[in-house]
């Protein structure tokens, strides 16, 4: 076998074993002699659980993803950090009740005002975004569905991969502060990252294909430094560091304000050099480096070293998954707020 070839087939093995989608399920009437017929619907009657579907807005507001791709399109252009911005809000929002917007809430002890949500941002490109919608079909598109769809351009716009979003999201009315803080900050062993995502219905490859959005963006010196110098009490640095890559940080981060590319090779192109950064011990956050040394992880990241085109398709295949992470779509679950920041008042 071909050594490119190698971690492609790899990859596809470790699929197999790390997936815990559903398996196809045995339609009682069809066990025994069983005739199958393919059904292959078109991209408009799609439904997932007949709940989200990729027509959503067809009618009601053709223009939706136009509109909004030109929005993100001339921020992204103004200032090209928020695309990452863009991304890691869409993590936060999915992760706490969900894909509902209530990240975007903005009111006393909302997640928002969590200490986990202390550096993100994005906030006003989804509330211009909205703001244009709502001239142009008002009380129509939820904050959830424009988080989403903007998630996905600002990846994209930085050379990121595409994947169709299926719309209905409605708009939670609950944030809760603490919910927020369930959110991993960096810190965490791999178990508890693994747990994190899987009571989200994520599986191991989700967690480290998505941890590869650290391709781009920035973390707060304030959540490294503990790593630069008397790490654990050793009165040294973590021996996990690369020793030139520590020295850079030390001058980088002499303040907790300050801010430091996830990525230090190529911080504003969405690439898997994320991966080849763990292999030479470039990973800036401590949970980034141990997906390279834990055995559950590191077959994953090798995988994807070698294979930048698998990482990217994976990638899209991850964000569906999390686009759809608790949804509320009942009439009854939520609503179409008409300003993100704030429940509706009626
Ligand atoms: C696996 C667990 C994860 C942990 C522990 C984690 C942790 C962090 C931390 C600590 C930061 C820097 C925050 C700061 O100090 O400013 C950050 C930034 C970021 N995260 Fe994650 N993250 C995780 C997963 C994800 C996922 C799943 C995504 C997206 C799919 C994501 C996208 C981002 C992006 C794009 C940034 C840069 C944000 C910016 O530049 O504004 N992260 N993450």
């Amino acid at each position: 076998m071909s050594n490119s070839f190698f971690p492609l087939v790899l990859l596809m093995v470790l699929c197999t074993i790390f997936s815990t989608s559903a398996q196809p399920q045995e339609n009682p009437s069809t066990t025994g002699d069983a005739v199958f017929t393919l059904q292959v619907p078109t991209l408009d009657e799609t439904t997932l659980d007949n709940l989200l579907s990729f027509g959503y807005y067809r009618k009601s507001c053709p223009k939706f993803e136009s509109i909004l791709h030109n929005k993100v399109k001339e921020w992204i252009q103004k200032d090209y950090t928020l695309a990452p911005s863009l991304l890691r809000l869409h993590f936060h929002d999915c992760s706490v009740r969900g894909c509902d917007g209530s990240i975007l809430l903005k009111h006393d002890g909302s997640e928002r005002t969590a200490e986990a949500s202390k550096t993100l941002r994005g906030f006003e490109v989804v509330d211009d975004i909205k703001a244009e919608l709502e001239k142009q079909c008002p009380n129509t598109v939820s904050c959830a569905d424009i988080l989403t769809a903007a998630a996905r351009d600002a990846t994209v716009e930085l050379g990121g991969p595409y994947w169709a979003v299926p719309y209905g999201r409605k708009d939670g009315k609950m944030s809760i502060a603490k919910e927020a803080d369930m959110v991993p900050m960096g810190h965490e062993n791999i178990t508890s990252l693994i747990e994190f995502f899987q009571s989200r219905g994520m599986t191991v490859l989700d967690l480290v294909v998505l941890s590869g959005a650290h391709t781009i963006g920035r973390t707060s010196c304030g959540s490294i430094q503990y790593r630069l110098y008397n790490y654990k009490g050793t009165g040294k640095p973590d021996p996990t560091i690369d020793s030139k890559y520590v020295n850079f940080l030390q001058r980088k981060c002499r303040w907790a304000s300050e801010y430091v590319d996830l990525d230090a090779t190529t911080p504003k192109t969405f690439d898997n050099v994320y991966y080849i950064n763990l292999k030479k011990k470039m990973g800036l956050l401590s949970t980034d480096q141990l997906l390279y040394s834990d055995p559950r992880t590191s077959p994953l990241v090798s995988a994807l070293t070698a294979a930048p085109s698998v990482f990217e398709h994976q990638f899209a295949v991850s964000m569906g998954k999390l686009g759809i992470v608790e949804v509320l779509t009942g009439e009854d679950e939520g609503e179409i707020r008409t300003n993100c920041n704030f429940v509706n008042a009626y």
